[in-house]
């Protein structure tokens, strides 16, 4: 994606382009599975991962899908060894700085869902200062759940929820579905009509509780390193291939 007026629509042409997601989520697993089946550490596994992650951005911004929103660390992530979590750290924070000459060569700003005062100072900074920067990117936005848990996402709304109405700001017959994901990390932003999971499990784990209620899911075998455009790719089509009733 280093030059972002090379389009790499070739390989698209049986997507229709007027019918994309406007916002497609992933839970990106496997990653240590990847690396045991190779006989490396699972960190490995990881760094393997931050390619797909390259892929999929880019594929998702060549097709203007304007939200994509990777699951990159949860809140149950710290209870995993913690080199493996300090790992994982130092990957976050060379992403951000290696990616942030792309991100704003193809105008993505970068947002985060979770709670970021959680996570050590260093990705902090690194973290305010690429959110910063892409702030004005308009083309696509690229969320990052960081230190995220569907269910304190909705602890953390209802939370503020009763403040406002305490406060007066807010009656509580006002309170419809709209309102209250104005609370939400994902404020502004489309619901995910898309999530794919990868790794062959058939879970949530905690991942966009409120906001996946009518997404169509794409779960995968394919492991998450291995997931690259082609991939995304059948997902796509296959997401083009359903009907979507909204419980209608
Ligand atoms: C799940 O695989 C993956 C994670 C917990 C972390 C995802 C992180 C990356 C892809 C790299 C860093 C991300 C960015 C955005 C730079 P797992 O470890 O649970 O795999 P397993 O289920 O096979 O053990």
């Amino acid at each position: 994606m280093a030059n972002p007026k090379v389009s790499g629509l070739a390989g698209y042409s049986k997507l229709d382009l007027k019918r994309l997601p406007a916002h497609v989520a992933i839970i990106m697993d496997g990653n240590g599975r990847w690396a045991k089946g190779r006989g490396l550490p699972r960190v490995m596994g990881h760094r393997a991962g931050i390619q797909s992650v390259r892929a999929v951005v880019e594929a998702a911004r060549e097709l203007s899908i304007r939200v994509l929103t990777l699951y990159a660390f949860s809140v149950e992530n710290w209870k995993r060894n913690p080199q493996e979590v300090k790992t994982l750290m130092r990957l976050l924070n060379e992403y951000l700085r290696r990616e942030l000459p792309t991100l704003m060569a193809n105008e993505i700003r970068l947002n985060v869902l979770g709670d970021v005062s959680g996570l050590p100072p260093g990705v902090q900074e690194e973290l305010e200062r690429v959110l910063a920067k892409t702030r004005a990117n308009d083309k696509m936005v690229l969320n990052l759940a960081l230190n995220y848990g569907a269910r304190a996402e909705i602890l953390q709304a209802a939370g503020r929820v009763a403040a406002e109405v305490k406060a007066g700001r807010l009656k509580e017959s006002e309170l419809t579905e709209a309102a209250f994901s104005r609370f939400l990390y994902t404020d502004g932003q489309p619901d995910p009509d898309l999530l794919i999971r990868t790794s062959g499990e058939h879970r949530i784990s905690n991942f966009l509780l409120w906001q996946i209620s009518y997404a169509e899911l794409y779960l995968t075998p394919r492991l998450w390193p291995d997931f690259g455009k082609a991939d995304f790719l059948a997902a796509l089509l296959e997401y083009q291939g359903r009907e979507r009733r909204f419980g209608a």
